[in-house]
């Protein structure tokens, strides 16, 4: 039985990936679709989202953003050339995608200030409780689990619906109309280089993925990695909601002090 897998078809469409993946895909639909269609996208869409909200966003996705290359490392670290082709795969993709994140976090920064939020305010800014649990799950799965979980939960399952919903706000006249004119195009730049047009990364780490897993891997193994897309998603859904319900950012420091 030849349980290796290689893909044939073409790169962004389910159909050329193994039967378990595209079923672990389907079940993490639901918990995809809270993050994707999240109210906060329509207020940035509609081009009413308040002040407060926005820097609720900003300062609490900012860990998230800087760690980013960071996750990537540690994924890094768990690869060996030579020991299988999904371990090649991986190796060859991290080193290449490290470096691409390079200006992100900076870009993350440009879009911050333009949307009115200070630089200062996002390095220092304390974030609002409950926002930093995407980051810390994306610390302990690429730290501790396997590559292909740390790789699931974040190259495909963060990087993927972080490109559905900037393309939906890039894709907004109305948000680009609520920026002030001048440096328009340097604040939406961390959205255009991540809405999901021509993003094929998350395409590209499911294949790493399915390369290391094979046909067929085992049902726990599969479980395991559903639920690690899964808990992407949920703590991603989490700290939006905590960014919508969160007090100003000075009252929370008040009542911490
Ligand atoms: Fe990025």
């Amino acid at each position: 039985m030849n349980t290796h897998f290689e893909r044939t078809g073409p790169l962004a469409e389910l159909s050329s990936y193994p039967r378990w993946a595209r079923e672990v895909i389907e079940a993490c639909e639901p918990a995809r679709r809270s993050v994707r269609d999240h109210v906060m996208w329509d207020l940035m869409v509609e081009g009413n989202i308040d002040l407060a909200t926005m820097r609720h966003f900003m300062v609490g996705t900012w860990s998230l953003i800087e760690r980013f290359p960071s996750f990537m490392a540690q994924s890094l670290m768990k690869t060996r050339y030579g020991r299988s082709a999904g371990d090649n795969l991986a190796r060859r993709w991290l080193v290449r995608n490290i470096r691409v994140e390079q200006n992100h976090a900076e870009y993350w920064l440009d879009w911050a200030e333009g949307a009115g939020v200070a630089r200062a305010e996002v390095l220092e800014g304390r974030p609002p409780l409950g926002t930093q649990t995407a980051a810390e799950w994306c610390h302990e799965v690429c730290g501790r689990d396997t590559l292909a979980a740390g790789m699931a939960a974040t190259n495909y399952a963060i990087e993927g619906v972080t490109g559905e919903w900037s393309q939906k706000v890039y894709d907004s006249v109305a948000y680009a109309d609520s920026l002030p004119a001048g440096g328009r195009k340097a604040t939406l730049r961390w959205l255009q280089l991540h809405a999901a047009y021509d993003d094929t990364h998350p395409w590209e780490a499911l294949e790493i993925v399915c390369t290391l897993m094979g046909n067929q891997p085992a049902p726990e193994e599969v479980e395991h990695l559903r639920e690690c897309i899964e808990r992407s998603y949920v703590s991603l859904h989490y700290g939006l909601e905590r960014c919508l319900a969160q007090p100003p950012v000075e009252e929370v420091e008040e009542q911490a002090a």
